[in-house]
């Protein structure tokens, strides 16, 4: 069981930002993104989510989850197949509450889930009581306010805590495969560990995790079994938790000389 990426090549116009990329996520696996600026790590996230922005060079099948092919799937059926992305810059949604667009999403996600186990989500009444509960109990573990909850998303929430929402809804969520982009930015030392924890937690329960990250520090915490590096659009190493120390030490230079 896999999100299994194969040959990729995308861009914006004329401009290929990403150049033959094939990485496979493993189910209950912690795998890491690391990169200079611009070399494309969000673009990726974003082409993974089926934003339509981003136009693939060739239209062959390059996005499998679970062995379906989601490829030509727009971003609403991707999730509903299991797939999430945290933002690296969360948009605002006013007027809609944090509760509110969090008990939406779960119950279409989980109405499109068929397992046997998550029947009960098909009672409305049953999942929004149960829902609730949840919701107050996870929020409290990870830090953030009950009164957020009732807020609006109006893009008032502060660089941190909107990181802290965000694992909110991968943890309500419940995704098969989820990527953080840069979930760790402006988070304090003691949400940093907080969200390690989330991230180890979604981890033991089965999903496959991509982490997009510039700093080692968040995988002192969180230890990747998995770090590739991307450097202009192109996977140019993959290793273990030594690639990211290495790269903590010396940077990106030795892989930034590289042709474009
Ligand atoms: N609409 C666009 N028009 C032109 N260039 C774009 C557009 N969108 C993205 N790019 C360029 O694509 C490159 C990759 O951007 P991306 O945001 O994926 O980088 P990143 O690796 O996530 O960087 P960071 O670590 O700073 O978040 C950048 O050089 C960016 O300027
Ligand atoms: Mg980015």
């Amino acid at each position: 069981m896999s999100l299994k990426v194969n040959n990729l090549s995308a861009g914006i116009g004329n401009l290929c930002i990403l150049h033959d990329i094939d990485l496979k996520i493993e189910k209950g696996t912690l795998n890491v993104l690391m990169g200079p600026n611009g070399s494309g790590k969000s673009t990726f996230a974003s082409v993974l989510m089926g934003n339509p922005k981003y136009k693939r060079v060739e239209k062959k099948p390059y996005l499998s989850l679970n062995g379906k092919d989601i490829s030509n799937f727009e971003p609403h059926e991707r999730a509903k197949c299991g797939l999430f992305l945290a933002f690296q810059n969360p948009s605002g949604i006013p007027g809609v509450s944090v509760a509110n667009l969090l008990k939406t999403s779960y119950q279409t996600v989980q109405r499109s889930d068929n397992t046997p186990s998550k029947k009960s989500a098909h009672n409305p009444a049953l999942s929004v009581f149960k829902f609730h509960q949840e919701l107050v109990l996870t929020a409290e573990r990870i830090g953030v306010p009950r009164d957020f909850l009732g807020r609006s998303l109006d893009g008032d929430f502060s660089g941190g805590e909107k990181k802290k929402l965000e694992m909110l809804q991968a943890i309500v969520l419940k995704p098969k495969y989820a990527v953080f982009d840069e979930i760790d930015t402006g988070l304090d030392v003691d949400a940093l560990k907080t969200i390690a924890g989330a991230i180890l937690e979604l981890k033991k329960k089965g999903t496959g995790i991509l982490v997009v990250t510039h700093y080692h520090r968040i995988l002192e915490y969180a230890k990747p079994d998995v770090v590739h590096v991307l450097v202009k659009g192109r996977i140019v190493a993959s290793g273990g938790c030594k690639l990211a120390l290495e790269i903590e030490k010396n940077g990106y230079s030795k892989w930034s000389k590289s042709k474009n």
